[in-house]
């Protein structure tokens, strides 16, 4: 008895030990310096250096905060940001790309999308609400990649079990089930059926099998429910109607034929599911949100209200919104459906143009949440020569890819390159200043009549556009202001 403790207790030991490698493992990925950070950050955004330090510290500052002792941790608060500046000059940009490098749960919300409490439309309370099923997906799929293996295996096991049924031992000894005691009266039943299992086993593996039918028990959950909810409905409010009448409701099972390799999908599915512990999925979860979810929140200046309200009364619903925020921004305790979350260290992430409202129209209350203020800058031709050009995700570099893919070398001149930049300044100067989304529009005009030929009627290996291409393609419409503002 006492031995068996001890190896219990070293196991114990161990796979405590495991974990907390493994947690390490995670924190090492956020605890990038700020410097570090920005130099992530260089890889894919051009210049805004003041708002990627400013996002680098906020980040880092969360690190930091997580290191302090128990009581001093609690007091210190989240550097939420409120990024501003034009349109299309990087705002979603920056903050999608350090979700990425915290490995955090994030979600992006539009603050001009939600109504106050009581109004038709969403109620800010199902952001943190998002967020959690997102890290409840995040931490899922973690753990499921982690029990992968042994959850294959299960899956052969069962496969095999409905390729050849184990033997039942009747009463008197005889078994049913295989017909080889005829062929081989040396070994028993038992023997021949599991050397065939064996054989089978190797066939599987290999993938001999795939395309085999077999007929599947599959419990409810791998059946697409009905969706019957509509926009905000149930799931708004946190309510699972599948968690609900899921427990109540014996767990139905439904025949299904499927070939071996779709069956092994669901069945592996199914058994990782088995082998996580959902309890703790939750947990880590809920968790996770709590220390280093970030929701970012465009177009707040869209429910500032403007101080040049000309119609005398102020408009209630946009300030009705502040209000609803507040708590949560302020910290507050949500209840999801994985029960309550509270929002206090979530890092929020605001933007907006301030075109004609400004952050001082903002609720005092509010502006007080989002101490740090960063503009970002209006782009010219210099930087779109460089973002068409420098981000590992560059504009040229995804149309490349793209050709490749029809075995094609896409090329593009120096000064064609330049061109191209200098007539989205252009553009945007004269028609209207949508940032470095011109440079979508006009790439795909300069490249439409190519990705269209392609591959039947232009039959190259090699295409190559030069300044003369782009000004051909695009001169007559930069030139034209009513055809420049339908097409670029
Ligand atoms: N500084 C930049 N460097 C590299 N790419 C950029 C930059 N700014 C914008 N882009 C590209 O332009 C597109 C739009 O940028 P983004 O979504 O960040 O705009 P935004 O500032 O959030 O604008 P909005 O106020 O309209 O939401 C993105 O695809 C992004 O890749
Ligand atoms: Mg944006």
């Amino acid at each position: 008895m006492i031995k068996e403790e001890k190896i219990n207790g070293t196991k114990n030991l161990k796979e405590r030990k495991k974990k907390a490698e493994s947690n390490s493992q995670d924190s090492i990925k956020s605890q990038l310096t700020p410097s570090e950070i920005v130099v992530e950050l260089d890889k894919y955004i051009i210049g805004q250096s003041n708002a990627k330090k400013s996002v680098a510290i906020a980040l880092r500052n969360r690190w930091r905060r997580q290191q302090v002792k128990d009581n001093m941790k609690d007091e210190i608060m989240p550097n939420n940001i409120i990024m501003i500046g034009p349109t299309g000059v990087g705002k979603t940009e920056i903050a999608r790309r350090i979700s990425r490098l915290a490995n955090a749960p994030f979600i992006k919300v539009e603050a001009s999308k939600f109504t106050e409490v009581g109004y038709v439309g969403r109620d800010v309370e199902s952001m943190i609400r998002e967020l959690t099923d997102l890290s409840v997906n995040i931490v899922k799929n973690e753990r499921m990649k982690e029990v992968r293996i042994k959850a294959e295996e299960n899956t052969d096991e069962r496969i095999l079990d409905i390729l050849l049924p184990p033997l039942k031992k009747s009463g008197n000894g005889t078994s049913t089930g295989t017909s080889g005691e005829h062929q081989n009266p040396e070994l028993s039943p038992a023997e021949v059926n599991a050397r065939t299992r064996e054989k089978l086993k190797a066939q599987l593996k290999s993938g001999a099998l795939d395309k085999r039918m077999i007929e599947l028990d599959l419990s409810a959950d791998n059946i697409p429910m009905l969706q019957v909810l509509g926009p905000i409905g149930l799931e708004e409010m946190g309510i699972n109607l599948n968690d609900i009448f899921g427990n109540m409701m014996p767990k139905k099972q439904k025949k299904r034929k499927l070939s071996i390799a779709e069956a092994r999908k669901v069945l592996v599915h199914e058994e990782s599911s088995k082998l996580i512990d959902m309890d703790a999925v939750i947990k880590d979860a809920v968790e996770k949100v709590q220390n280093s979810g970030i929701v970012f929140i465009d177009e707040i200046d869209k429910v500032a209200g403007s101080s040049h309200a000309k119609s005398g009364n102020p408009d209630v619903s946009r300030e009705g919104v502040q209000r609803d925020l507040l708590p949560i921004v302020e910290g507050s305790t949500v209840i999801t459906k994985y029960g309550p979350v509270k929002s206090d260290h979530i890092l929020f992430i605001a933007s907006g143009a301030f075109h004609i409202s400004k952050p001082s129209d903002l609720i005092p209350e509010l502006q007080g949440r989002f101490p740090i203020r960063v503009e970002l800058n209006s782009l010219g031709e210099d930087d779109f020569y460089k973002i068409l050009t420098q981000p590992q995700n560059a504009l040229i570099k995804q149309y490349k890819a793209l050709l490749k893919s029809e075995n094609i070398d896409l090329d593009f001149s120096e000064d064609a390159i330049k061109e191209i930049a200098r007539i989205a300044a252009e553009v945007n100067e004269q028609v209207e200043n949508i940032g470095a989304r011109r440079l979508h529009t006009i790439l795909t005009t300069v490249l439409e009549e190519i990705l269209f030929e392609v591959p039947d009627k232009l039959k190259k290996s090699k295409v190559t556009i030069d300044k003369k291409y782009v000004t051909e393609k695009l001169d007559s419409i930069v030139k034209n202001r009513d055809l420049s503002r339908y097409i670029l």
